[in-house]
């Protein structure tokens, strides 16, 4: 065989392996896929001709392998262990008080901190550089072999880079899925027919237990690496933080978000950080873990049973749980959508006790297949609304052959409104059913009172659902204009009202009255006009006749008004009754300041150039650029000589550099408001 051969397929793989790192480990492509895929095909074929250049380190490998008919044991040569949980911050106060007595020492411990991945434990055997073997955690001592699997996932290396690594090494890691690469792949089983998964966990632990690899090699896996096994002690390092950097300059991914924190204030700050990020990261965790950070003091520590003395998982309080589903009733919300709801027997979850669970709408519902009686996963992350996520199909009650429950019908939603009984329709190209009723409907009058006088809209504090609830059944209160019109013996005659709270209810409906238009256009409730276009519209028009009289061309000028936008509010407005009531407000004495309207605003950036960088305190990136243009600004994404302004928030990163670099002048948020107001000049 030509040496050429040999010396092109090795610089073809040392090439794909660099780009598969710079892909899926730094994030940072560096050539087109196009050309990878050439690469690669070139690759194939080469080692298609010459069978002896094949190698177990070459991507080609990646594809998968024929199918196995048995997952092999694999002993671990260290043992994977588990660790201990703490959920309350004097848990974590207690380990860093052990971990102290422990040492014997009264010093802040160094810890090294970093997310507690959601997948599935993995160890990766490599011998003198090169992957040989993988497998599960299993018990702990024996897992499955899931090599061929493994290696299809791009980010593993198949070949450690650099130097340094011990010959024969068990790196342990986390095999998982991000989150929108779950969104894909469920969406690409929904389309096919075939079963979406639960979450990212159960579809990173799917895709991984295949026997055929290339079924795994066509399932978005990631990995991230956290520890060592077997070649820990030979390691020429001090610091677990330390062992985590040389994992990463052999080529695996490992947490961005690591760090080193000293004493229990450290742990918790680091808990509330990835706890503040958490929703943001593209991965799930379910937690952070601390490690003692010297691996001399680890020894020392030792283990416990099964779980290491120096490190402790701190987890978040679980986001997913499994109940009964006692109902489905339908709710019925501010613009008339119709969301079926499952009453659940209570279940703790994501923090607080869970009795209704959203199943968004009839679609959902029905791809879900959720039935009375049926055992489900309940989803509560953050402070997004309770969802159900599936059903939970080996518990599902049947009829037996004594009897037992009978299976509950589908889910159907009902053709008329629960609440007021209008027909309930759906647009051809709409997921959402609603009631026609409008506010005819009282579910939709209630919402439409509430969304009134919530904290963002008309601000009227005290002004509840229940009590809603109670004006709109006792028909004291039609529309939000009838508020204005309430009176104290009215209001004292409703049920747990006394006579001070009335007085402090109509003192809040009265201060409500004077407001600004952005709140007011926002407190209508006019379908997909939030906050943020209400104050675009309320600057664009600057008072209310004018947006009224706006024809769809009118509208669409305002920045962010699209024909979606610019329709709801023209069906709005064409209503005689929501014209009514708007009067009506009126003539009750709602007032606001009229704002000056783009058209007449003072020209003060009139052929100038600004660029915007880092966070400003109180302006969001848009608006500002709103503001800027409507004042004549050009907005530029770019610092140049011709440059005037730069303005600059927290975190201002190379922008900022660049205009120091350059000399163009540097202003805060508060200096850029006050040329705006041309209390300053430009
Ligand atoms: S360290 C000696 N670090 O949590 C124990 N584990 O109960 C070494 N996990 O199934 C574990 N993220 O797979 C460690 N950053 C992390 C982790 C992590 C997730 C999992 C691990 C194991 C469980 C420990």
């Amino acid at each position: 065989m030509s040496e050429s051969f040999v010396a092109r397929a090795a610089w073809l793989r040392a090439e794909l392996e660099r780009h598969n790192h710079a892909y899926y480990v730094l994030d940072q492509p560096t050539i087109p896929d196009a050309e990878y895929d050439r690469l690669f095909r070139e690759l194939q074929a080469l080692e298609a001709a010459h069978p002896e250049l094949a190698s177990l380190d070459s991507p080609t490998q990646r594809v998968g392998a024929p199918p196995l008919k048995a997952f092999p044991p694999h002993a671990h040569g260290v043992p994977m262990l588990s660790l201990n949980n703490a959920s309350e911050p004097e848990e974590v106060a207690a380990f860093d008080q052990r971990v102290r007595d422990g040492l014997e020492t009264i010093q802040a411990i160094d810890y090294a901190v970093e997310p507690k991945f959601d997948g599935l434990a993995i160890s990766l055997t490599y011998e003198d550089g090169l992957f040989v073997r993988g497998a599960t955690r299993g018990d702990g001592a024996t897992g499955e072999e899931v090599t061929p699997n493994l290696r299809t996932l791009r980010c593993i290396p198949l070949r450690l880079q650099g130097s340094g690594w011990p010959a024969r090494l068990e790196v342990r890691g986390e095999v998982l899925m991000f989150k929108a690469d779950f969104a894909a792949l469920n969406a690409r089983q929904r389309e096919r027919g075939e079963k979406e998964f639960a979450n990212p966990r159960n579809a990173a632990a799917g895709s991984l237990r295949q026997l055929d690899s290339a079924i795994t090699a066509s399932r978005p896996l990631s990995f991230f690496a956290y520890g060592l096994g077997l070649g820990a002690d030979a390691m020429p390092v001090k610091t677990h933080a330390e062992v985590l950097d040389c994992l990463a300059a052999w080529g695996f991914p490992v947490a961005a978000e690591r760090r080193v924190v000293q004493g229990s204030r450290g742990l918790l700050g680091y808990f509330a950080d990835i706890g503040e990020q958490r929703p943001r990261l593209p991965y799930d965790i379910d937690g952070v873990v601390y490690k003692v950070n010297r691996l001399d003091w680890q020894a020392t520590l030792g283990f416990v049973s099964r779980a290491p003395r120096f490190a402790i998982a701190h987890k978040f309080p679980a986001e997913e749980a499994t109940t009964e589903v006692l109902g489905i009733d339908v709710q019925v919300g501010r613009t008339g959508a119709i969301t079926p709801v499952a009453r659940l027997k209570p279940v703790f979850v994501g923090g607080v006790t869970v009795t209704n669970a959203t199943l968004h709408n009839e679609d959902e519902a029905r791809r879900k297949d959720v039935r009375v009686g049926d055992t489900v996963i309940v989803r509560r992350a953050g402070d997004v609304i309770p969802e159900v996520v599936a059903i939970v199909p080996e518990k599902r009650p049947t009829r037996d052959l004594f009897g037992g429950e009978p299976l509950h019908p589908p889910f159907e939603l009902p053709k008329t409104c629960p609440e007021c009984g209008s027909t309930v329709e759906k647009g051809l190209d709409e997921a959402v059913a609603r009631c026609t009723g409008g506010l005819f409907c009282p579910a939709q009058r209630k919402q439409a009172l509430l969304h009134f006088a919530a904290r963002r809209a008309m601000d009227i504090e005290g002004l509840g659902d229940k009590l809603v609830d109670q004006l709109v059944d006792a028909g004291l209160v039609h529309t939000p204009a009838d508020l204005y019109a309430l009176q104290l013996e009215q209001l004292a005659g409703l049920e747990r009202m006394g006579e001070k709270s009335a007085q402090n209810l109509l003192a809040a409906i009265d201060r409500s009255r004077q407001t600004t238009l952005a709140r007011f256009i926002f407190a209508l409730g006019i379908r997909n006009v939030g906050e943020a276009t209400a104050r675009d519209l309320a600057r664009h028009f600057g008072d209310l006749p004018a947006l009224r009289q706006a024809t769809l061309d009118q509208l669409q000028a305002v920045p962010d008004v699209g024909p979606v936008v610019a329709a709801s509010l023209a069906s709005f407005f064409a209503e005689w009754h929501n014209c009514d009531v708007i009067d009506k407000l009126c003539q009750a004495g709602v007032v606001w300041v009229a704002e000056t309207p783009v058209a007449d605003t003072p020209q003060v950036f009139a052929g100038k150039t600004l660029v915007l960088t880092g966070t400003l305190p109180t302006l969001k990136r848009d608006q500002a650029k709103a503001m800027a243009e409507a004042a004549g600004a050009k907005v530029a994404g770019s610092v140049s000589k011709k440059t005037d302004y730069v303005v600059a928030g927290e975190e201002a990163g190379s922008k900022l550099d660049k205009a120091l670099e350059l000399g163009v002048p540097v202003i805060d948020e508060a200096a850029f408001l006050k040329l705006l107001e041309g209390q300053t000049e430009a």
